[in-house]
């Protein structure tokens, strides 16, 4: 793997390479969810370049941009050990000049779910990702369907924009127990970290009650509800029944006929907020969540 932390040498590096490339931009403080993207990515082109960017624009005053969790040697191992052939990790003051002024906005979709919670948060992301896009020329990106608010986003961003770039979808990565891997996940104490696994319950009881003919959305968000209420010390941030194109929450008094329905969940643990999400009329992927 070239480690790569100025813009001429991620192009010259980037001009060396033959054939299709696939990037996956990450925060860093790789893990299982990760490596999955990475694979993805591997099996898709013939290279794989990975970003390591700790997005200073996508934090909100306050959130965990100071504490995010960092480990530079041991990602570029794990880049090593999959076969990356770049690894970008630019500063932020090289993505971000004193005078950068310029936004990416998807307006639309950052009206739902965590978009009025993280004001400017989705702008943080589109506008670092389509400089990646520029700065990489990808043929593939590779993001995971747990974030699947940004990837629907970023899907949009590349319609909207004409980024000949395919942008892939990856299954949530989770922990025996059902909690989706995050690097977030760090954050939890021991007694938090036993109540998290409230949320992948809550999303599966809420996919059972689907299977077993249940359309009435409140009576579904109840049924997810319910199994949240139980755990002490989670507050839910929000619970929401979506359309999973147009990310628009269905009325706790509609009824789904043919409708699609994905439930997501924010919820807080101590000062750690977490996200999960599951699509309901799909059946469940084999995995932890089967045997929940
Ligand atoms: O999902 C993430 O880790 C980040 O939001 C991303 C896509 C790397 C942009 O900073």
């Amino acid at each position: 793997v070239e480690i790569v932390s100025s813009l001429d040498a991620l192009r010259s590096a980037r001009r060396a390479l033959q054939g299709t490339v696939a990037l996956v931009p990450t925060m860093g403080y790789l893990h299982e969810g990760h490596l999955a993207l990475m694979r993805e990515a591997r099996k898709r082109c013939d290279h794989l370049i990975v970003s390591i960017f700790v997005n200073p624009t996508q934090f909100a005053p306050g959130e965990d941009l100071d504490r995010y969790p960092r480990d530079p040697e041991g990602d570029a191992e794990k880049c090593r050990q999959l076969g990356c052939d770049i690894l970008l990790m630019p500063t932020p003051e090289l993505m971000y000049s004193d005078d950068h002024s310029t936004r990416v906005e998807v307006s639309g979709l950052d009206q739902t779910l965590c978009g009025p919670r993280r004001p400017d948060h989705f702008v943080g992301v589109t506008t670092i990702v389509a400089k990646f896009f520029n700065l990489v020329q990808p043929d593939v990106a590779v993001f995971g369907e747990k974030d699947f608010q940004q990837l629907a986003i970023i899907k949009k961003m590349v319609r909207d924009l004409n980024f000949p770039i395919d942008i892939v979808g990856v299954p949530t990565v989770r922990e025996p127990d059902g909690l989706a891997l995050s690097s977030r996940n760090r954050y939890l104490s021991d007694e938090e970290r036993a109540q998290a696994t409230a949320i992948s319950t809550a999303l599966v009881t809420a996919h059972r009650t689907w299977q077993q003919g249940e359309r009435r959305a409140q009576a579904l968000l109840d049924s997810a509800h319910k199994v949240l209420d139980g755990a002490v010390g989670l507050r839910p941030d929000y619970v929401q029944l979506v359309h999973p194109d147009t990310l628009q929450a269905y009325a706790p008094d509609d009824e789904l006929k043919n409708q699609p329905a994905h439930l997501a969940i924010a919820a807080h643990l101590g000062h750690t907020r977490l996200i999960d999400n599951l699509r309901l009329d799909r059946p469940l992927a084999a995995g932890p969540l089967e045997k929940l």
